[in-house]
């Protein structure tokens, strides 16, 4: 299955796929990186594993819509059946969401529905949550709304900064959404309407992947 991944920035979660595609875990061909962001850290990573790479920059088209349809011929050009989002912090429009019904992924460091948008770590630590994480969903037109697949849950220690929580963070993602994406890659997830279903059953909730608890 061919996949494209979107991303903005560092690529942490571009490295993580990229290495489980390498080491023969998760059955998808990157056919492209793209980035809205020409310094993205994310596009070297993904040369660094042979993956075409393309930004599409914002400064360069008239508006969002003429932005989305080049990212959306970028896609199909490059063949890919599955789009993920890796970090791509662009909103899209409904229509690009429903051209891509189904085949878009999202990967957000919060445990959706809490927190939605940014400085998800800023406001788990500002309400005194005890659990933070990160989910896996289907991207509707809702933002950071779209059907929940799967979560792992991240415990918060009392000395925890911003900084050491998105760290702890992303170290669950990076085991979380290879796993996720080997779902999709195997056929065993789909989302049928507004339903996920899992092994040909519906999802009544999203796969939850439990904190290890601090000694
Ligand atoms: C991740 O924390 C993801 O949840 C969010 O953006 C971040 C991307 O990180 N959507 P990276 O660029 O993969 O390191």
């Amino acid at each position: 299955m061919r996949a494209a991944i979107l991303l903005s920035g560092t690529g942490s979660n571009l490295v993580a796929i990229a290495t489980s595609v390498r080491a023969g875990r998760l059955p998808l061909d990157l056919c492209l990186a793209l980035s809205d962001r020409p310094a993205a850290a994310g596009l070297a990573r993904a040369t660094e594993f042979g993956m075409p790479t393309c930004t599409v920059a914002v400064r360069d088209f008239a508006d969002r819509e003429a932005h989305e349809a080049a990212v959306a011929r970028a896609i199909d050009e490059a063949g890919a059946e599955l789009v993920i989002l890796a970090g791509y912090l662009r909103i899209f429009s409904a229509s690009f969401v429903a051209r891509y019904a189904g085949r878009l992924i999202n990967l957000h460091p919060s445990l959706l529905p809490a927190y939605p948008g940014l400085h998800t770590h800023e406001r788990a630590l500002a309400a005194g949550d005890r659990l933070h994480g990160t989910s896996v969903h289907f991207v509707t037109a809702e933002l950071d709304g779209g059907p929940l697949i799967a979560q792992a849950e991240v415990a918060v220690t009392a000395t925890d900064t911003a900084d050491t929580l998105g760290a702890r963070v992303r170290r669950a993602e990076h085991r979380l959404y290879p796993t996720v994406l080997g779902w999709y890659a195997t056929g065993a997830l789909r989302l049928r309407g507004e339903t996920v279903e899992l092994d040909g059953l519906p999802l009544a909730a999203p796969v939850r992947f439990r904190a290890e608890i601090p000694t």
